[in-house]
């Protein structure tokens, strides 16, 4: 006869009710089931699936399950493996209780509100542009996922990373052309996860005519990068050994990335984008040595006088000089976080995108100078870009 609890969870489930549910505490601790597992409703191309997340020791794996079928595994996995459950629904939270001969009691809760309605789980899982379930071969060939699409427990926060930067640019693909081929350049690509995404969002997913070049000093990694381009058959992906300093193969772009490439690397790169005329800048600055050792204000000693607040304050200002020069010259800016995966402080974005009218700002550049003079520095990107400012 089917209990009470079981015709709850078919009901919440089928009706898309369960929030979350948690099951823990095993039964016996010499088995295969996970010492916990999370099941989260989301919502995939083909209809509502509930994934089950399980955690071992060592590492979580995930499994998506149809509405249809998603009681029937939670229900054997409770009758077969655990002494506790807490199911959260939007009415209640309701904990399950078995003692050792398996009968049931249950307690209910007013709900904790801590979880995400479906509503929002519906939405976040449509930002994404990569979806965990649907295997995308550059993925693959990382490392990042699994054949069958499930990403790998270690790759959760590259996983993460990659959507997240997949995100910032669709939101400003409207600033691109849509009428003919475009060129993005890739500046310090490394091991290149994001321009093997960029070409699977733009090449694979949406069609569009692209040519990616991707640079980086390092003759190995750009072997790797080009080997594994050949294999996944992405022909518009270039990958060249180079300093970006030195790289003047092209006379326009539309669309440059820099990601973490170091100190005034950074600099060239966005020198080289504005001159292209570039409409989109994606760039992730790192090591800012530069103004490090140029700042000097003494009313700013308390912050200069600490190394490590005169690092970050260096970093900033960094940021905030290449901004303040884009904006100068007719880019809207926006700094964004970017998620890292090694939780390093490298996590701002600045994503720039070229205005219709694009007309110089002598506003923004007479900021740029007084703030150039508060702090007696001299950024790079103000000479590399020299031709570009007033007598
Ligand atoms: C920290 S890695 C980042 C790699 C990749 N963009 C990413 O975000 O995963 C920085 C890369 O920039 C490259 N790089 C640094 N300075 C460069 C320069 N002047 N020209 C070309 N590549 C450069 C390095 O060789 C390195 O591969």
């Amino acid at each position: 006869m089917t209990e009470q609890w079981q015709q709850d969870i078919e009901k919440w489930m089928k009706g898309g009710e369960l929030l979350q549910a948690t099951l823990s505490q095993l039964k016996r601790k010499d088995g295969d089931a996970s010492p916990k597992t999370v099941v989260r409703p989301i919502q995939l191309k083909n209809g509502l699936h509930f994934q089950f997340e399980y955690h071992f020791a060592n590492k979580v794996t995930h499994e998506n399950v149809t509405a249809a079928g998603a009681a029937g595994r939670l229900i054997d996995l409770l009758s077969g493996h655990y002494r506790q459950a807490l199911l959260k629904t939007p009415e209640a939270d309701v904990q399950l209780l078995f003692s050792k001969k398996g009968k049931a009691s249950v307690l209910t809760k007013a709900p904790s509100g801590g979880a995400r309605p479906l509503s929002l789980e519906h939405n976040r899982q449509k930002q994404r542009v990569l979806e965990e379930g649907k295997a995308a071969p550059f993925l693959v060939e990382l490392g990042i996922m699994t054949p069958a699409g499930l990403v790998h427990a270690k790759k959760q926060d590259k996983y993460r990373q990659i959507n997240r930067f997949l995100e910032m640019v669709t939101d400003v693909l409207a600033y691109l052309p849509m009428d003919r081929e475009l060129t993005i350049v890739d500046f310090g690509c490394g091991k290149s996860y994001l321009t093997f995404a960029l070409y699977h969002l733009l090449a694979v997913e949406q069609q569009r005519k692209i040519n990616i070049i991707g640079l980086d000093l390092k003759a190995d990694v750009i072997a790797f990068c080009s080997e594994l381009a050949g294999k996944l058959g992405y022909d518009r992906l270039r990958f060249l050994v180079g300093d970006i300093a030195d790289y003047e193969e092209l006379q326009s772009a539309d669309m440059v990335v820099t990601l973490h490439a170091c100190d005034t690397a950074t600099d060239a790169a966005l020198a080289k984008a504005v001159n292209w005329g570039a409409s989109v800048i994606m760039s992730v600055p790192c090591c800012q040595h530069e103004l490090f050792k140029q700042i000097s204000n003494d009313t700013l000693a308390p912050i200069l006088s600490q190394g490590l607040l005169k690092e970050r304050f260096a970093a900033l200002a960094t940021d905030a000089a290449r901004g303040t020069l884009l904006e100068a010259l007719g880019y809207k800016v926006q700094m964004l976080e970017f998620v890292d995966p090694e939780h390093t402080p490298k996590n701002l974005l600045i994503r720039a995108v070229k205005n219709e009218k694009h007309a110089f700002s002598a506003k923004k550049w007479e900021q740029y100078e007084r703030f150039r003079e508060l702090l007696q520095i001299t950024p790079s990107l103000e000479s590399m870009l020299s031709d570009q400012w007033p007598g």
